[in-house]
């Protein structure tokens, strides 16, 4: 099976994924073979999805982070395509809860398969990624996997719970950011310390840049939901408004708008839905939500690299900081 990988505009995210090409083409494989199953309906919308592409931006991390700490074997291959098949698993499971229609720049699986056969491939894919954590056999690793398979599932929990709430703060937000999504990224990066055997530091740094890189990613799709070309995107626009989600652009429009404003974002989260997603585009124009939520990206990219300090230099460190400078770049 030839899988497609989306490359995003700039040019040097390909110099920076050509550093880890043949160890990709190694995580493509192991997906396709993962991917087999005696029922047809698992092949065919697990493949529907994984065959559309995707950045694969987590893998790209644990390739390169496992080569930057100077690791030589085989089994961050395995962890790469392990956290693919965990967030392919969260993509499958997220657009039936955000009804939405289009992933990858294709139709949504929900939307050519129905919801059912979403959720319970999501399961299939969730599960064939705890039997390959089984097959890397370190204990540390398959904690680290247990843990945040569970807190992503938690952090979208959480986000349910939040939507239709105006009152949502900007740190009920982070923690939610977090949890759905830097969790992911942090335990991508953690494993590469682990498989290399490095120092507590080491490890520590790592999360951090995992974590920082993680919370830049979100905050930046976040805020691509109200400004992003939808081509580009692969997604359509609004998706977040339309659920009624109080992400960072709409709390800090809240806060810095007038009266009427506000109540205008207040009731269109309440409500949901797109109607009033006009007006709503130009209250976050003249309140600056957009550029307030990519100034918090570029914070969180900058601590990303800062926790790269005490790393070696080699080109997959460099790499390692040209993909966060890659994540508040992007345009899809
Ligand atoms: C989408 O992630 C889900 C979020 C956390 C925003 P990506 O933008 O990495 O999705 P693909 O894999 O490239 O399609
Ligand atoms: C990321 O949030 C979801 C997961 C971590 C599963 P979104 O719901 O914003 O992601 P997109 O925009 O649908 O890709
Ligand atoms: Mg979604
Ligand atoms: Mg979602
Ligand atoms: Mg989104």
């Amino acid at each position: 099976m030839q899988v497609a990988r989306k490359s995003p505009e700039a040019v040097d995210f390909e110099d920076v994924a050509a550093l880890a090409n043949a160890d990709m083409d190694a995580v493509d494989r192991l997906i396709s073979r993962s991917l087999e199953s005696d029922v047809a309906l698992v092949s065919q919308v697990s493949e529907y999805i994984v065959m559309s592409g995707g950045k694969r931006l987590r893998p790209l991390i644990v390739l390169l982070a496992a080569r930057a700490l100077g690791y030589g074997g085989e089994q961050h291959v395995r962890a790469a395509a392990i956290i693919e098949f965990i967030h392919t698993a969260t993509l499958l499971h997220d657009d039936v809860v955000d009804s939405s229609e289009r992933r990858r720049g294709k139709e949504s699986a929900n939307t050519v398969f129905g919801n059912p056969a979403s959720v319970l491939v999501g399961d299939f894919l969730y599960s064939r990624s705890f039997q390959m954590m089984v097959d890397i056999g370190d204990i540390r690793v398959m904690q680290i996997l247990a843990d945040a398979t569970n807190t992503i599932a938690a952090g979208e929990v959480q986000q349910l719970m939040n939507i239709h709430d105006p009152d949502t703060t900007e740190n009920d937000y982070r923690q939610i950011i977090y949890r759905k999504t830097a969790r992911l990224f942090e335990a991508g990066a953690q494993i590469a310390a682990v498989l290399a055997r490095r120092d507590a530091a080491d490890e520590a740094a790592m999360i951090e840049y995992g974590r920082r890189l993680g919370t830049a990613f979100q905050l930046v799709d976040d805020a691509l939901d109200y400004s992003a070309c939808a081509d580009e995107l692969g997604k359509n626009l609004g998706d977040d408004l339309a659920e009624g989600k109080a992400t960072l652009p709409l709390i800090h429009a809240m806060r810095k708008g007038s009266d009427a404003q506000r109540e205008l974002i207040r009731s269109a989260i309440l409500d949901g839905g797109l109607t009033q997603m006009d007006r709503i585009q130009t209250v976050i124009r003249e309140t600056g939500a957009l550029e307030y939520t990519a100034a918090k990206a570029r914070e969180a990219v900058d601590a990303a690299i800062a926790s790269l300090g005490g790393i070696p230099d080699s080109e997959y460190r460099s790499a390692l900081v040209s993909l966060a400078e890659f994540s508040i770049r992007r345009r899809s």
